[in-house]
């Protein structure tokens, strides 16, 4: 047997008899218990930066240190972003004792050097790893080190994991997911659990109590729409949210994949769509563009302060598409303190007359609103009945509305 197997295999048994994974999938993790509590440390949905969307394996310390510079003073971390996450490709191999070890050309200054010059930014720092063998990159995976990579993650400052789900046979979703939760929570350090098995395994169901954050579907990718292997473009990964919504809230969110906005694909007012919806659907707001080259249409985007508060509201309850007809819809979302956040959204090619009306939220017939439009920055003071505009193809009014006395 070679050495780095055999050294792993007490741990890997102990693992099976825990998970059951190569007998009793099923049962087995109801005999793993998640003694602490899962960190309080996602009470809105988080906000930051991921290497993937745009850089996908063309990771290296470089582009990490600038994508922080960026975050620090472009506005982003003003706004309230947070955590530079490095998804795949940064880890290599493992040594000798089965330490994972980031790819030494790549990250020559290692990964504690890195993750205190983030933290020295004042922005927080996240690893990717997978459930199983192999990421889906083809780098380790952390399946049967578990609570080593954890305890390794916490020695380095790491805040973030989002763990993958390639390579990993039949294990068990919810069994594995269990298994790093718990290894995150004995490490000694508060790290956010992202959650990434697609939402093959209704992780809605047990995503709450083991992560903080779980995603829904395949990739994403930067288009309007469509379906390219695993990913979908914009609008179609909208759609496979609306069953989810009731399952979200304070510290467990889902997750529709990063945001694509300023990475080209998209039209200005596309983006301007893609960032609403996603405040409308509390969703994270993982930047997945290039930081260090935003235009101010970009900027722009990524900073509205407005829709920012509505993804970040307190009350943290995921919209819902409440009406729809043809190519128009329109979703709304309850916010703290009786405002509701309403998007007006024109998937057509032509403009729309688009309005929602008070009746539409349940409102009382006699209710006046003040109305703000979130993208335009218009306000509208005591406004009855309800409120509506042109919408632009492919476009959004999005408003906050609140019940004026
Ligand atoms: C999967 C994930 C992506 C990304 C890649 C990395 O496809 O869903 O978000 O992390 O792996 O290889």
């Amino acid at each position: 047997m070679h050495a780095l197997l055999r050294r792993a295999a007490p741990a890997l048994a102990l693992i099976a008899l825990i998970t059951g994974v190569a007998t009793a999938p099923a049962q087995a993790h109801e005999t793993l218990k998640l003694d602490a509590p899962k960190p309080a440390i996602a009470p809105t949905p988080p906000m930051g930066w991921n290497s993937w969307n745009k850089f996908g394996c063309n990771v290296s310390e470089q582009l990490i240190r600038q994508q922080a510079d960026a975050m620090a003073a472009s506005g982003m971390k003003d706004a309230g972003y947070r955590y530079i996450v490095i998804d795949d490709c940064w880890q290599k191999s493992r040594d000798a004792d089965g330490n994972i070890q980031a790819d030494p050309e790549r990250f020559p200054s290692g990964i504690k050097a890195l993750a205190d010059y983030v933290h020295a930014k004042g922005l927080k720092f996240g690893l990717y790893s997978d459930a199983g063998s192999l990421t889906c990159g083809g780098r380790p995976g952390s399946a049967g080190h578990e609570f080593q990579d954890a305890r390794q993650y916490a020695r380095w400052g790491v805040d973030y994991l989002k763990y993958d789900w390639c390579h990993t046979g039949p294990r068990n979703a919810e069994a594995a997911y269990t298994i790093m939760a718990k290894a995150l929570r004995e490490s000694g350090r508060d790290i956010v659990l992202s959650i990434c098995e697609w939402g093959t395994d209704h992780p809605e169901r047990w995503g709450p109590v083991v992560g903080h954050l779980w995603r829904t579907t395949g990739d994403i990718f930067d288009a309007w729409e469509g379906k390219k292997d695993w990913s979908h473009g914009m609008t179609d990964i909208l759609d496979m949210q609306v069953e989810r919504a009731p399952h979200a809230g304070p510290n467990g969110w889902n997750d529709p994949d990063m945001l694509e906005v300023g990475n080209g694909g998209m039209s200005t007012t596309e983006y301007e769509s893609h960032f609403s919806l996603w405040a409308m659907l509390a969703a994270p707001l993982i930047a997945g563009n290039d930081l260090s080259k935003m235009d101010a249409d970009t900027r722009r985007i990524l900073t509205n302060a407005d829709v920012i508060a509505v993804d970040q509201d307190p009350l943290g309850r995921q919209g819902q598409r409440l009406w729809k007809q043809g190519e128009l819809e329109i979703w709304a979302r309850p916010l703290k303190d009786g405002d509701h956040a309403v998007v007006l959204f024109n998937r057509g090619r032509a403009p729309a007359d688009m309005r929602v009306d008070w009746n539409l939220l349940q409102w009382p017939a006699d209710r006046k609103a003040d109305v703000k439009d979130l993208w335009s920055k218009r306000v509208a003071k005591g406004v009855s009945k309800g409120y509506g505009g042109t919408v632009a193809p492919h476009g959004v009014i999005m408003l906050r509305l609140t019940p004026a006395p």
